[in-house]
């Protein structure tokens, strides 16, 4: 019979790096919640119009990269491709603009694109992401930007750059998109046939484009700052002054569009040296008109999304580092005979109810087998329960490390084995 396999592009993810996940999710949610956001869940899954009518119908994600299918019923469902949109669509339809604007949001969770897999590219990947909806304060994109800065940096991700630019806003954009346009109209020849359809529907996605030889173009056409508005100038001079304070390597990166239609003024996206080709390890913006183009008032936002794959990736290797983090059984129970098995579950159950981690061999195992177990499973002592100690209620507990004996009560045994833990500490 033919094996089943996990679909291409997607992963499992054993112990110990589940624990490194952990570490990764605890350090996202505890610098948020720090920072005032809370956490948002929304469905794995939404109407398919939703995707369309935020990220732009003509960027890549929307084209190629949608998990889209129709239901028994008949509706048009997509995997959700990114957070944004389902959180601004779950912000709208519980009426949280009625109850007082200003919300911060946080999430976690996968995403799906189909897109070709590689290294730190898959088609179910991890998202964490933060977003603050209802102010237009240059100070929270500048937050936002340091929190994102702050999580990777605490995480351990090494060789980090932040990429910022501006893209402008409603009233300053069709101004530059008149002079990107007349640019991008001399040098179709040279741009690939992808960007020849872009420059006709939707002209900012030719800058998304990877190819060498577009990116050769997209680099002699003119930068943004010198189209922005008075206002779209001195909010960015206000995020770059604060940014420039606690991020300590950042540039301008004047085509910086991010492949996603919704973005107003500040655009960014993390870097980690290691990583090679897929090296954005994050990437985020203001919005300011998502909220409306989705039905609602026009509520200005701002946020950004971590990819958590590509933090772990960049924490390689971490494999001695989810080890130290897996969770460690205190004790291991060894039963010597089968007669005596039940006695030590009861105990077992016992310790457990006490809030110790405790465990023990159900195979059945020998002696000698089940010390290899408690070994191997990194126990920091076992107790061998025989006879003899059933019938005078005490173990012999062995500190694993030192191999140190002794003979414990077993009333004392979960105060004994805190005492010495506590030792250890001191
Ligand atoms: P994004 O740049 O499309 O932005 O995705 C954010 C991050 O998700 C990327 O920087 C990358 O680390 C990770 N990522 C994206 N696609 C993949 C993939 N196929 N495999 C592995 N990792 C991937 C957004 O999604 C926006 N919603 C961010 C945002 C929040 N903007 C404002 N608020």
């Amino acid at each position: 019979m033919k094996e089943i396999r996990a679909v291409k592009g997607t992963s499992d993810i054993l112990p110990p790096q589940s624990y490194l996940w952990q570490y990764v999710e605890k350090v996202c949610r505890t610098l948020s919640e720090r920072a005032g956001y809370l956490e948002i869940r929304t469905p794995i899954f939404e109407e398919t119009g939703l995707f369309e009518r935020s990220i732009g119908e003509t960027t890549e994600v929307v084209e190629k990269q949608m998990y889209t299918f129709t239901t028994a019923g008949g509706e048009q469902i997509t995997l959700r491709p990114e957070m944004t949109a389902p959180t601004m669509r779950a912000y709208l339809e519980n009426n949280l603009h009625k109850k007082g604007a200003f919300r911060k949001f946080y999430y976690i969770g996968p995403s799906f694109r189909y897109e070709r897999p590689q290294a730190g590219r898959s088609r179910q990947f991890h998202q964490f992401g933060v977003e603050a909806i209802g102010s237009k304060d240059p100070l929270l994109d500048a937050e936002t930007i340091i929190l994102a800065w702050d999580i990777a940096t605490e995480c351990g991700v090494p060789g980090l750059s932040l990429h910022l630019n501006s893209i402008g806003c409603a009233e300053c954009r069709p101004q530059y998109r008149k002079t990107v346009s007349a640019q991008v109209e001399s040098f179709l020849p040279s741009l690939c046939e992808d960007c020849g359809r872009r420059a006709k529907r939707n002209l900012f996605r030719v800058f998304d484009c990877k190819k060498e030889t577009c990116r050769k173009v997209i680099a002699k056409l003119p930068p943004i700052d010198a189209s922005l508005c008075l206002p779209c100038r001195e909010q960015f001079e206000k995020v770059k002054q604060l940014v420039s304070r606690y991020v300590n390597k950042w540039e301008i990166d004047p085509h910086l569009v991010r492949g996603l239609d919704y973005y107003t003024n500040t655009v960014y996206e993390l870097t980690a040296e290691a990583l090679g080709a897929q090296d954005s390890i994050g990437g985020g913006g203001r919005y300011d008109y998502l909220i409306r183009d989705l039905g609602g008032p026009e509520i200005p936002a701002v946020g950004f999304a971590l990819g958590l794959d590509r933090i772990i990736l960049a924490l390689s290797p971490g494999s001695q580092r989810a080890s130290s983090l897996q969770p460690r059984t205190t004790v291991f129970l060894a039963p010597v005979s089968e007669d005596v098995r039940e006695f030590a579950c009861d105990l077992l159950i016992r310790l457990r109810r006490s809030g110790i981690a405790a465990d023990m061999d159900f195979e059945a195992k020998s002696l000698k087998a089940q010390l290899r177990q408690a070994d191997k499973s990194n126990a920091r002592f076992v107790a061998v329960i025989g006879q003899e100690e059933v019938q005078n209620s005490f173990v012999k507990l062995k500190e694993l490390a030192s191999g140190k004996e002794e003979k414990v009560q077993i009333d004392a045994l979960s105060a004994r084995m805190s005492q010495l833990m506590l030792d250890e500490c001191v």
